[in-house]
């Protein structure tokens, strides 16, 4: 750097830093909610840091002694604890930040330039802190959006370039947290197809762990973006410090979490760095997606609690809005159905008394028939042979059935045998000249294209179109992206990140236009489960295990994060269970039925009907109430669950076996949660398959305070595997 533009820098950056006050450099910023704070700290050097996260203190001007009070070494650049790290300066670990200047220089150092908080209404703000480089024309918004009564934080960034020349980002998280504890203790999930949600807890020790994924299109075959983490011990459900997190991001993430040399935990989340260098152009900015989290210190329940009542008032598509049960084809029929095989089924559906038919996989393609997953794909237009009379007959026969219809889409998809394929290769992702590596016999649509994304737009549009009452879409994504290239892009390295935000686009268009539709978000199962996603989506598909003990294993992990009003969940043929423990499982989310109804012998018919109905009555708990998990089925023979409404009038508590050796059983009383220690309840057995010894349950009453003392029995055992039971305020 010659001396003339150095000279010019350091009087730029002193003119910037003697125009912020005393009272400015040594600020807290404290970002509050109804019982957390982050405490963050604008230094005397004006770089800003962590003073304290975590339970809240009465007396702000207090989280300035917290760091004082540890004594476990030396930072020895002072920016450990760095509310956006940037690399190339004085930092020494994990960044949060990484860009390359318009003159290939690599350093980054940012300094706290002003704060501000917007209110939205009085439960939600933005706080936004602007930094600045010294050196470079780079700028950096952090924003930390509070649900205050929820505890829940979002927090993302923005990055603008207001250099001369291009700037290359090559690292930029969406948050940068910073935790204290004696030790830390990260839950995880794993997983395959059939397989989500496997946990796995292990203590956190000096280093990085990893969690992320690079599949481009679905994070779930290996790993979702949902984690824990508690500090000091494991927490439970009822004790301990935990955050729940995830990137609300529907590619690539990446967390790393540091155990740093001062034994604090260093928590980075944004988008992957893998493979995405993203450039800016001049005056151009990079907005981050937002990483959610919550945090608590009275355990895992109510973290978990918190998070449902924000996805269900903010997040979720329609997330306090009513849903519609269903029979589903897929597992009846898969690809072998016709007009009248479909016929049968909507009069089926009325007779299940349930309130939609959703068509899936198979009803398009006629040059390459939809027959099999080995072709058809991307040619959205009604098989002929399998629909003469085309997907607007069967909307209209489903009136006529006094049901709602509802179709399976996988819009971003191709088979290379297709119409599609052969017209647009150039919409394809795949290298140009490297062997195509298949998933399920697909290809992925290129949606950084936005004639791509026109495409895909229109496949729904058209839908809708033609058949404005269509009132259910399926929506799947069941490939990966391989050799990742694309036709369109100037910059590869822009593809996964871009590809996001196209069917993002796609997606506020469909919403903007089709604002009632309910959509379910799939991909092959449980594959893109995240609330970047679910901002679009009613609800989504847990797996395409519904074997019903894998089940409550499943929808036990998945209900960390998300409100059972989100978990489309089906009773089907799989698994060895009854009919009444596949259909109770199935209840603890939003009841849907993928099995031959004509195949049902009578009483069996007679129970699922009655169990419509029982739903019906149940539902608006299940999906609006608090949830608490009462018994997990990894810790017990058994697996227990309630749902508890706001007046705490209304409860139900869903019980079953999940072992099957001699004896096993609920053997003592089950402790309930959510009740008012005050009031009197009943409680009665419901969604009975045939009168049980059991039967309606006595007519005792029982107070709030002796049912979460002492508990109740519902008498779980391998003659009465599931047990549903229902708790009203006796009056
Ligand atoms: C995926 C879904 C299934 C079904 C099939 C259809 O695997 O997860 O539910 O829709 O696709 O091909």
């Amino acid at each position: 750097m010659n001396v003339c533009r150095s000279k010019k820098l350091l009087s730029v950056l002193f003119t910037f830093s003697v125009s912020i006050s005393f009272a400015q450099r040594n600020q807290i910023i404290p970002i509050e909610t109804q019982h957390n704070v982050i405490a963050l700290q604008v230094g005397n050097d004006l770089r800003v840091s962590t003073a304290y996260f975590g339970t809240k203190l009465k007396d702000t001007s207090e989280y300035r002694f917290v760091r004082q009070m540890y004594r476990r070494g030396d930072d020895y650049s002072g920016i450990l604890n760095s509310a956006y790290t940037p690399a190339g300066s004085r930092n020494l670990v994990e960044p949060a930040i990484e860009v390359r200047h318009a003159n290939g220089n690599t350093s980054l150092d940012l300094y706290f330039v002003s704060s501000a908080v917007e209110k939205t209404d009085a439960n939600v703000s933005v706080t936004n802190i602007l930094l600045r480089d010294s050196a470079y024309a780079l700028e950096v918004s952090l924003f930390f959006k509070v649900y205050y009564k929820e505890d829940v934080v979002e927090q993302w960034t923005v990055i603008r370039n207001k250099e001369k020349g291009n700037v290359t980002l090559q690292k930029y998280a969406s948050a940068n947290l910073y935790l204290t504890g004696d030790q830390y203790w990260l839950k995880q999930f794993h997983g395959d197809w059939a397989k989500e949600m496997q946990p796995e807890v292990t203590r956190l020790t000096a280093g990085i762990k990893v969690l992320d994924t690079k599949l481009g299109t679905r994070a779930h075959l290996y790993q979702p973006p949902t984690f824990m983490v508690s500090l000091d011990k494991p927490a439970t459900e009822d004790e301990g410090k935990v955050l729940l997190g995830q990137l609300e991001w529907s590619g690539n993430f990446k967390v790393d979490l540091e155990v740093d040399p001062l034994n604090n935990l260093r928590l980075i989340a944004g988008i992957n760095p893998f493979a995405s260098e993203y450039t800016l152009k001049p005056n151009q900015q990079f907005e981050t997606p937002a990483f959610v989290f919550t945090f608590s210190d009275k355990g895992t329940g109510e973290a978990s609690r918190n998070l449902h009542r924000w996805a269900r008032n903010y997040k979720l598509y329609d997330g306090k809005g009513d849903r519609m049960t269903l029979l589903n084809n897929w597992e009846a029929t898969f690809f072998n159905f016709d007009e009248p095989i479909l016929a049968g089924l909507l009069k089926d559906t009325k007779k299940l008394g349930v309130d939609l038919f959703l068509l899936d996989d198979g009803w398009f393609g006629n040059n390459y028939p939809r027959n099999n997953d080995r072709a058809g794909l991307g040619d959205w237009q009604e098989n002929v042979k399998k629909l003469p009379h085309g997907v607007g007959f069967l909307v209209r026969e489903a009136e006529n059935n006094g049901v709602k219809f509802g179709i399976w889409v996988e819009p971003e998809m191709v088979n290379p045998k297709s119409d599609l394929y052969l017209k647009h290769p150039e919409w394809v992702i795949k290298q140009p000249n490297r062997q195509e590596h298949l998933y399920r016999n697909q290809l992925v649509l290129d949606l950084s294209n936005p004639k791509v994304q026109n495409f895909v737009f229109g496949i729904l549009d058209t839908l809708f179109t033609k058949n404005p009452n269509l009132a259910f879409i399926k929506w799947d994504c069941n490939a990966v992206i391989y050799n990742a290239y694309s036709s369109f892009l100037e910059k590869q390295s822009h593809l996964y990140v871009d590809y996001v935000k196209g069917l993002y686009n796609v997606l506020d268009r469909v919403r903007a236009k089709y604002p009632k539709v309910e959509m379910m978000l799939c991909s092959g199962g449980g594959g893109r489960v995240d609330y970047g996603a679910l901002k679009y989506f009613n609800e989504f598909w847990l797996s395409d295990n519904t074997d019903p003990l894998e089940r409550v294993f499943i929808q036990y992990e998945y209900s960390y994060f998300y409100p059972a009003i989100s978990h489309s969940n089906h009773v089907t043929d799989w698994g060895k269970q009854p009919l009444k423990y596949r259909t109770d499982v199935a209840m603890m989310g939003k009841l849907g039925f993928d099995i031959v109804v004509s195949k049902l012998s009578p009483k069996d018919l007679e129970f699922a009907q009655k169990a419509v109905k029982t739903y019906d009555s149940i539902k608006t708990i299940i999906w609006q109430g608090d949830m608490y998990r009462l018994a997990d089925p990894r810790e017990n023979p058994y697996a227990s669950v309630m749902y508890v409404n706001e007046l705490k009038d209304k409860a139900v508590m869903f019980n079953y076996i999940t072992s099957n050796r001699y004896g096993a059983g609920s053997l003592s009383p089950i402790k309930l949660k959510g009740l008012d220690p005050a009031k009197k309840y009943k409680i009665r057995e419901i969604n009975i398959y045939q009168e049980s010894r059991f039967g309606n349950g006595s007519n005792n009453s029982y107070s709030g305070d002796y049912l979460m003392t002492v508990g109740y029995n519902p008498g779980v055992n391998s003659n009465r595997m599931s047990v549903v039971l229902q708790i009203e305020e006796a009056k």
